[in-house]
């Protein structure tokens, strides 16, 4: 039996199949060990673009077998760096950009998403996205820096501008307030 939409990743892949088309470019700004790539290649088809940003080339790696499983292979663009040098590396408008808090499941926790650089991600997500286009952002308020970050995210989202944007906060209502969640942001269709 499956668990649905029982978690905060399950959720922005639901939003992210609803509003992907074979063609759009977009960005996994954590890629981690692939599985949000692998979903938004598929997504975007072969005439599609995906840039998938990481600090850690264990990630990276990890991500790219996927995509050569799977023959996406030349539809991503691997980046290893950091999510703030989003604008510097993706120059074009997108219709999605893609965060997935915390750390690489399996891997020293020393490394680990901080408000300061997701929150300059999420400025530079913001100003490329394309009308009706989305970032989906999983918070996980659970280790150390996890709530400092996802109030700052909180923040951040709750400031960006009504007359412009959709900022939805879905959490879990049968679930603890410390379980993770989900930001989802739109910029108004045209
Ligand atoms: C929760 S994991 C991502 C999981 C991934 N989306 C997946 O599907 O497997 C968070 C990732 O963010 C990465 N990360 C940490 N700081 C980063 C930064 N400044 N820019 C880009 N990635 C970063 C970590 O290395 C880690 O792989």
């Amino acid at each position: 039996m499956g668990r649905g939409l029982s978690g905060a990743v399950q959720l922005s892949h639901f939003f992210l199949q609803e509003r992907l088309k074979p063609g759009d470019r977009v960005v996994d700004a954590t890629c981690g060990n692939g599985y949000d790539t692998l979903l938004l290649a598929q997504l975007v088809g072969p005439e599609g673009r995906v840039w998938a940003f990481d600090v850690q080339e264990k990630a990276l790696a990890a991500t790219e077998e996927r995509l050569a499983e799977a023959g996406f292979g030349t539809r991503v663009a691997l980046v290893h760096g950091g999510h703030e040098r989003l604008a510097e590396v993706v120059t074009e408008q997108v219709r999605a950009v893609v965060f997935n808090l915390g750390f690489l499941p399996g891997a020293p926790r020393e490394t680990v998403t901080t408000p300061e650089t997701t929150i300059a991600a999420l400025e530079q997500a913001a100003a490329l996205l394309l009308p009706g286009g989305i970032i989906t952002v999983a918070v996980y308020r659970g280790h150390p820096g996890g709530a400092a970050e996802g109030d700052a995210v909180d923040f951040w989202a709750a400031a960006l501008s009504p007359g412009r944007f959709n900022v939805w906060r879905c959490r879990q209502g049968n679930r603890s307030e410390a379980a993770p969640y989900l930001i989802v942001v739109e910029r108004f269709p045209a």
